[in-house]
C-alpha cells in the first residue's frame, strides 16, 4: 500500500470527507462510541481497503452505519416489533442490530454471513456525512487490529497515519466504548456489551435478554457469535491483571512493585504513588470510566511499565462494558481480591524460643495443618535451581559438592553483615512466598479448618498478606534464652548472639492481631492457653466451625 498523507479534517471540511468516500477512499469517522474507519459499504473495493489498513482478519464482519431507521429495510429483510421499539428509543445511538441481510450487501462486509450489523451513530458529523453521501458506511473501530479503540482523532491518527487520506475530527467520543451488539432475529441475544446497558435494553423490550455465553469467558470451546469477540483485543504491550472485588486496592498494593502500572479509580490514586498510575474516573462513575478506559490502556504503551494491575467495575450498567474491555485487555487474567478459602489462614510469628512450636502443636491438635517456612526455606536451598543460581551469583561459591547451598558457608557471610542479610532476604523471600501460595492453593480441597504459616520473617517477607489472622508469640528474654540452650544444646553466649540478629519483641507485637504472652507458665499451661484462643477466638471468629 502506498503511504498516504493523512489529514485531520475539521467540521467545516465535511464535504471533503464525503468526496473522499464517494471516490472509494477511507475516512476516519467520528461517532459517539469510538472513531470508525469508514468506507462506502456498497463498494467492495473500498471495503477491502478497510481490512488492509486495519490488518483485520477477513472472517470478521463490519457494521453498516445508516442515517436513520428507515434505511434498515434497504439492507435487511423482515423487521420485528422489537426492532421498531429498540430503534425508537435508542437510535441514533450505541446499539448495533444484527438482522437478516439483503443481497445488495457485499459479502466482504458480512464476512460471508447471511446477517448484517446495522447502527445509526449518534454524532452530528457522522449523521451529516451519511446524509451527504447517501450510502451506508461500513466501519469497524479505527484502531489497528488488536489495539485499544480510538476515542479521539489524534488516537486514530496514531494508528492510521500514512494509511488513510483523512480523519474527520469530531472531538472526543461521548460514550467511549463501542456499541452494544444485539441479535434481534429471534429471541434477542447480546453478542457484545457496550454503550447501551443490558438493563436499558431489557426495560425497553419488557423481557430478559440472553447474553452470548462466550462473552464473559476466555474463549476456548465457546465460539462467540460476534466473530470479532474471539480475537485478543485492546491489549497494551505489558501484561494486564484485572483485580476484582472490594479489596482490589489492597490486593494490588500487596502484589505490585515500584514502577508497575496501575489503572485505578480516582479515589485510590494516592495509594499507588510508587507506581505508574492512571485513573479512569470514580469508582461508581461508569460513564467516565467508559470514556477513559481506552485512552488509559493506550497510555501505558507510552511508558515502560513491566506489568499493569487494574481495578474493575462490577457488571452493572455501563460498568459491564468497561469490565469486558478490561478483561479482554488482560486476556482474561483475572483475580478476585475477596476469594474465600475454605479455611482460616493463620500466621504465627515471634522470636526464637518464644514458644511458637507449642502454638503449632495446638493448631495440629485442633486438626489444622502447618506450613513450616524454615523447613520450606532450607529445602528450597537444596532443590530450587533458579534460587541456588541467584544466590551463587550474589554470594559466590557457597554450594556443596552436589550443588545445594551450604548452610554454613552462607551463614558465615550473612550473619556478620547486615547488608548481605538484607540481600539474602530480598532474593529468598519472594521464592518462599510463592511456594507458600502454591501450597495453600493445593490445600483448597483439604478437610481442615485451619492452615498455619509458621515464619519468623512473616511480616518482612510479605507472607502476612496471605493470612486472615496473625498471632505473635512473645516471651521474656531470659526464658527464651534458657529454652534455646536446652533445645539446641548451645551455649548461653551463642544463644544471646542469635537473639541479637533478630527483630525486637516490639516489632513482633506490632505484627500480630493477637499477641500470645508466654510468661511464667509450664509448656502444658501455655499449650492450653494457645489451644483455647485458637478454638474460641481464631477459628470461631472466622465462622468456619
Ligand atoms: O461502536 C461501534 O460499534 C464502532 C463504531 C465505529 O460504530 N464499531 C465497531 O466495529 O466497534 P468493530 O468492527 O470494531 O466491531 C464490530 C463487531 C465485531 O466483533 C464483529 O465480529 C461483530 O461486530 N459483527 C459485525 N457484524 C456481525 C454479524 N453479522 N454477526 C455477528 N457479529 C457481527
Ligand atoms: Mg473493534
Amino acid at each position: 500500500m502506498d503511504r498516504l498523507n493523512t489529514t485531520i479534517l475539521s467540521e467545516k471540511e465535511i464535504s471533503t470527507a464525503a468526496q473522499l468516500l464517494r471516490q472509494g477512499n477511507l475516512v476516519g469517522l467520528p461517532t459517539e462510541t469510538v472513531y470508525g474507519l469508514a468506507a462506502n459499504g456498497l463498494d467492495t473495493n473500498a471495503v477491502e481497503q478497510i481490512f488492509l489498513a486495519k490488518g483485520r482478519p477477513a472472517d470478521n464482519p463490519l457494521i453498516l452505519h445508516v442515517a436513520d431507521a428507515t434505511w434498515i429495510s434497504r439492507y435487511c429483510l423482515e423487521q420485528s416489533e422489537d426492532v421498531q421499539r429498540l430503534t425508537d428509543v435508542f437510535w441514533p445511538g450505541a446499539l448495533t442490530l444484527i438482522l437478516q441481510r439483503r443481497d445488495n450487501v457485499p459479502d466482504l462486509v458480512t464476512a460471508g454471513l447471511d446477517t448484517v450489523g446495522v447502527r445509526c451513530p449518534n454524532h452530528p458529523l457522522a449523521l451529516s456525512l451519511l446524509k451527504e453521501v447517501n450510502v451506508p458506511l461500513a466501519a469497524p473501530s479505527g484502531n489497528t487490529s488488536g489495539r485499544p479503540s480510538p476515542t479521539s482523532a489524534i488516537e486514530m491518527y496514531q494508528d492510521m497515519e500514512g494509511k488513510i487520506p483523512a480523519i474527520l475530527d469530531g472531538g472526543p467520543c461521548d460514550v467511549g466504548v463501542e456499541s452494544t451488539i444485539l441479535d434481534v432475529r429471534g429471541e434477542p441475544r447480546i453478542l457484545r456489551v457496550g454503550g447501551i446497558s443490558v438493563e436499558d435494553i431489557e426495560r425497553v423490550l419488557g423481557k430478559p435478554v440472553a447474553l452470548d455465553p462466550a462473552l464473559d469467558s476466555k474463549v476456548e470451546n465457546l465460539v462467540p457469535l460476534a466473530p470479532g469477540m474471539k480475537y485478543r483485543h485492546y491489549a497494551p504491550e505489558a501484561p494486564v491483571t484485572v483485580v476484582l472485588g472490594e479489596k482490589s486496592h489492597k490486593w494490588i498494593l500487596e502484589h505490585m512493585k515500584d514502577g508497575d502500572g496501575v489503572l485505578c479509580f480516582e479515589e485510590y490514586r494516592d495509594l499507588f504513588s510508587h507506581g505508574v498510575t492512571r485513573t479512569i474516573g470514580k469508582e461508581k462513575d461508569y460513564t467516565t470510566q467508559a470514556q477513559q478506559v481506552f485512552s488509559a490502556l493506550r497510555f501505558f504503551d507510552s511508558t515502560d511499565v513491566p506489568r499493569i494491575f487494574t481495578q474493575c467495575p462490577p457488571p452493572e450498567g455501563l460498568g459491564r462494558a468497561v469490565a469486558s474491555r478490561l478483561k479482554k485487555a488482560a486476556g482474561f487474567q483475572v483475580v478476585d481480591s475477596e476469594q474465600q478459602l475454605p479455611f482460616t489462614v493463620l500466621g504465627i510469628t515471634g522470636q526464637t524460643g518464644a514458644g511458637k512450636t507449642t502454638v503449632l502443636q495446638a493448631v495440629e491438635a485442633l486438626g489444622g495443618a502447618v506450613i513450616d517456612c524454615d523447613v520450606l526455606y532450607w529445602s528450597l536451598l537444596q532443590e530450587d535451581k533458579n534460587l541456588i543460581a541467584a544466590l551463587v551469583e550474589e554470594f559466590g561459591a557457597i554450594t556443596t559438592d552436589d550443588g545445594a547451598i551450604d548452610r554454613k558457608k552462607l551463614g558465615n557471610q550473612v550473619f556478620t553483615d547486615g547488608k548481605k542479610l538484607l540481600k539474602l532476604n530480598e532474593i529468598t523471600h519472594p521464592v518462599v512466598c510463592e511456594k507458600v501460595k502454591e501450597l495453600i492453593s493445593t490445600m483448597e480441597h483439604a478437610v481442615t479448618t485451619l492452615v498455619a504459616i509458621d515464619a519468623i520473617a512473616l511480616a518482612e517477607s510479605g507472607l502476612h498478606a496471605l493470612c486472615d489472622h496473625v498471632i505473635a508469640v512473645v516471651a521474656p528474654e531470659s526464658e527464651r534464652i534458657s529454652r534455646i540452650v536446652a533445645r539446641d544444646g548451645i551455649s548461653e553466649e551463642y544463644a544471646m548472639q542469635r537473639m541479637k540478629a533478630q527483630k525486637s519483641e516490639e516489632f513482633f507485637r506490632e505484627c500480630g492481631n493477637t499477641v500470645l504472652e508466654n510468661r511464667d507458665s509450664s509448656k502444658e499451661e501455655f499449650f492450653q492457653k494457645a489451644y483455647d484462643i485458637l478454638k474460641n477466638k481464631i477459628i470461631k471468629e472466622n465462622d468456619y466451625v
